[in-house]
């Protein structure tokens, strides 16, 4: 469904943050990025949600190539994904049903779909009480849950997180991680980075390690831990 060929990408600086990168995800896959800050992971990202486009090489999505999306294409590409951050990214004047419902008003979609979608991924990140509360009367964990409903409600093939739980506690961690792999469950691709050792082993899932804008490792069903250890990378970059 995802292909990168061949990708390289130079910030407009002049600095080189990705190197030859091929990467091939399938339609309902779990992937994680992982590598020390620095190596690249958001680079790929970015360039999934075609906020920037390849120096050099192709990236597919469903066979089509991103860099020759124009420009007034681009949003209904973005329609596809859904995608989270780090800092959450809400709208602080509006309610948790606002910020979740916004993404569908903009769309036309009729009203009684979206009182059904805004409840169904509601009850999804277990909010539903909360609906009628401000983003600042939210904990940081509550925060992601609803940048997470937010993300899903459009029904995206491919679910981006670019370190969801970097600002979290354990317990929110753990929180956010069933909610991201229930939407995997419900056959969502999920393409998650992070640096957080414990959460990619316990999941056990595909690991794609960047270091330095290459692509390093490329693993399903092995521990972190274990691809560190063969390879010597160093335990205390990432
Ligand atoms: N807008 C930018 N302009 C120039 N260099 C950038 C820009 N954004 C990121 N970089 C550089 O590209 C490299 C990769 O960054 P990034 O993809 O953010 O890494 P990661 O997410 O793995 O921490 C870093 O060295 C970073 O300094
Ligand atoms: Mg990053």
């Amino acid at each position: 469904m995802l292909e990168f060929k061949n990708v390289s990408y130079i910030y407009p600086k002049g600095y080189r943050a990705l190197t030859n990168i091929n990467l091939f995800i399938e339609k309902g896959e779990f992937v994680f990025l992982v590598g020390p800050v620095g190596a690249g992971k958001t680079t790929i990202l970015k360039l999934i949600y075609r906020e920037i486009t390849p120096t050099v090489g192709k990236i597919f999505f469903e066979n089509q190539d991103l860099s020759l999306l124009s420009h007034h294409q681009v949003p209904y590409y973005r329609r596809r994904l859904g995608i989270v951050f780090q800092d959450f990214k809400l709208l602080n004047y509006k309610t948790v049903w606002h910020n979740i419902s916004y993404p569908l008003e903009v769309t036309l979609v009729p009203m009684k779909d979206i009182i059904k979608r805004v409840f169904g991924v509601l009850k999804l990140v277990g909010l539903t009480d909360k609906r009628n509360f401000y983003p600042d009367e939210l904990s940081g964990g509550e925060q992601q849950q609803v940048a997470i409903a937010r993300a899903i409600v459009n029904n995206p093939s491919i679910f981006i997180a670019d370190e969801p739980t970097g600002n979290l506690d354990f317990r929110s961690t753990q929180k956010i991680m069933e909610i991201i792999h229930e939407i995997n469950k419900m056959g969502t691709t999920v393409i998650m980075s992070t640096h957080n050792i414990d959460i990619v082993n316990k999941f056990n899932k595909r690991v794609v390690y960047v270091q330095n804008g290459m692509l390093v490792d490329d693993t399903k069903n092995e521990k972190i831990s274990v691809i560190l250890e063969r390879e010597s990378y160093d335990t205390n970059t990432i």
